[in-house]
């Protein structure tokens, strides 16, 4: 009886509830689906059961309802640019979406990337900012150009045949690590010192990355791995070692330096922690737990993102004849002598290299999934519409990257289309670090590793496809959304066929 009783209760707010979602709530004159408007476990089909197929189903929205669509009881996405520039450039009262960013990173809640309050983001900024500066990244550059040597010499000498051919992205997963590592930390991993790239750290994040949405909608997964005893977890994710290994690793590392601030001197270089942890204003040091956060999220952050936009490029420079001989044609004339290296400053004056790095960091879109903001009370217009507070607007960076009025055939990788006279209304769009405020903290460093990298790797290589992948395709369709882009095929196989001069 009394379960009768629940049943039906339960029932009525329900269904009130889906009715007020949708015939009442502010948000119900937007377009969209009603089974996304009434429920936000339309979203978590797409990403969990149909595995990162969202950003698909938005594409497809989009194109039933227009510009702006109603994705969840709270949530809407444009694809407007005007309510992309809208969003993204106000830090200030258009906040992070906590409940996202916690989900996703719940290992690193006390990071500069999921802090959603606007003054604890610009204060830790504050502390990360001069290492990421320009002037910082040219100072530490030799640390880059170190591994990118490392790398050039283990491809010539281990992968000069066809059945040599060797996985570029792990190849390129592997030295992105080792060079984030080492930038920030003086503390490399050195995942590279395995000749087969086979560095279980290199092996395992793809599917790290395939656990995102797991964590993100049932938070007390996380809490659960938490609270069981390591041993056990570790007993039964013998994977996991790899990364309870960097985590321990990074964590000494900064008990260390919290014990003996004295060995901050005796560094090999300047690393994140001589700021950090002796900032001008007492106040603004991390405790312990949130340096922990950070060194997690600069890891992440730091690492696949480069590593994509090189394994994208490099494809499709080996794909396409002509890109390849316009880059080393360029390459080869500007740096004759290639045993002496030449420098970020002067590779990013070479006009076709430029757009060809462009063109990388737009094929490969960097950060896929909608990053969330949530409209506060002093929010302006988006997109020309008074937004009620407290509503999550989003606007993938996909949708600016492909927008084809902007970037006209743009499934194509073309950097020619960087090379006409006038690139200011693309350059305006060209999004892939976000902007304003919450702008990618590293995207200096990220610009001088992908010219660092992908200069030499054209210069001082000749690399071919390995014929297998005749079949592979990167086009985006088969692009799967876990947060960062994953494409199924990207695992391509490349072998050196030796350089001449
Ligand atoms: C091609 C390479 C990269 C791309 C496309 C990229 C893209 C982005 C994007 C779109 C954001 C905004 C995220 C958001 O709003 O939630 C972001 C933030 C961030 N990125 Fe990057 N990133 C790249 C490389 C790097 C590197 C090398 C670092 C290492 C320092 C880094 C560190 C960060 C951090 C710490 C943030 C958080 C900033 C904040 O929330 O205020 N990124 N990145």
């Amino acid at each position: 009886m009394l379960s009768t009783v629940l049943g039906s209760l339960s029932f009525c707010y329900l269904a009130g509830l889906a009715l007020y979602r949708l015939f009442f709530h502010p948000l119900h004159i937007y377009p969209g689906p009603v089974l996304a408007a009434t429920t936000n476990w339309y979203e978590v089909y797409y990403n969990l059961v149909r595995g990162g197929e969202y950003m698909a189903e938005l594409e497809r929205l989009h194109k039933l309802y227009g510009p702006v669509v109603r994705i969840g009881p709270t949530k809407l996405h444009f694809n407007d640019r005007r309510a992309y520039h809208d969003i993204y450039s106000n830090g200030t009262t258009l906040i992070k979406d906590a409940h996202f960013y916690r989900g996703f990173l719940a290992h690193a809640t006390e990071s500069s990337l999921v802090f959603s309050d606007p003054q604890q983001s610009k204060d830790r900024k504050s502390l990360l900012a001069p290492s990421f500066s320009r002037q910082a990244v040219i100072k530490l550059e030799y640390t880059i150009q170190k591994k990118v040597d490392q790398l050039v010499a283990l491809l010539e000498r281990h992968y000069r045949s066809p059945e040599s051919g060797v996985k570029l992205s792990l190849a390129y997963r592997c030295l992105t690590t080792d060079v984030i590592t080492d930038y920030c930390f003086a503390n490399s991993t050195d995942t590279l010192s395995d000749p087969n790239f086979a560095h279980p750290i290199a092996l395992e994040t793809r599917n790290l990355v395939k656990r995102i949405w797991i964590q993100t909608y049932f938070p007390f997964t996380v809490r659960l791995v938490a609270s069981v005893p390591q041993g056990f977890i570790l007993w039964l994710f013998p994977k996991f070692t790899t990364f309870m290994d960097v985590k321990k690793r990074f964590s000494q590392q900064i008990d260390n330096y919290i014990k003996n601030p004295e060995d901050l001197t005796t560094a090999e270089h300047e690393t994140i922690y001589h700021h950090l942890l002796e900032p001008k204003d007492p106040e603004l040091r991390p405790s312990r737990t949130s340096l922990v956060h950070e060194a997690f999220v600069l890891v992440g952050a730091g690492s696949d993102t480069v590593g994509h936009a090189c394994t994208v490029g490099t494809y499709y420079a080996l794909q396409d004849n002509s890109i390849r001989r316009k880059l080393t044609e360029e390459l080869n004339e500007a740096w004759p002598d290639k045993g002496r290296p030449l420098s970020f400053i002067a590779l990013e004056k070479l006009p076709y290299l430029s757009a060809f790095v462009k063109e990388a960091i737009r094929m490969s879109i960097g950060s896929f999934h909608p990053l969330p903001r949530i409209v506060g009370d002093e929010t302006p217009e988006i997109g020309g519409l008074n937004i009620p507070p407290g509503t999550v607007v989003s606007m993938g960076t996909y949708f600016m990257l492909m927008n084809p009025e902007v970037f006209s055939d743009p499934l194509t990788f073309n950097p020619d289309r960087w090379l006409v006279e006038d690139t200011s209304e693309m350059m305006l769009d060209f999004v892939p670090f976000s902007k304003g405020l919450r702008q990618c903290l590293g995207l200096n460093l990220a610009w001088s590793e992908l010219y660092l990298i992908l200069g030499n790797i054209f210069r001082k290589l000749d690399i071919s496809l390995v014929s297998e992948n005749a079949e592979v395709d990167l086009k985006l369709g088969k692009v799967l959304d876990y947060v960062v882009p994953l494409w199924e095929k990207s695992e391509y196989k490349a072998f050196v066929k030796g350089v001449h001069d």
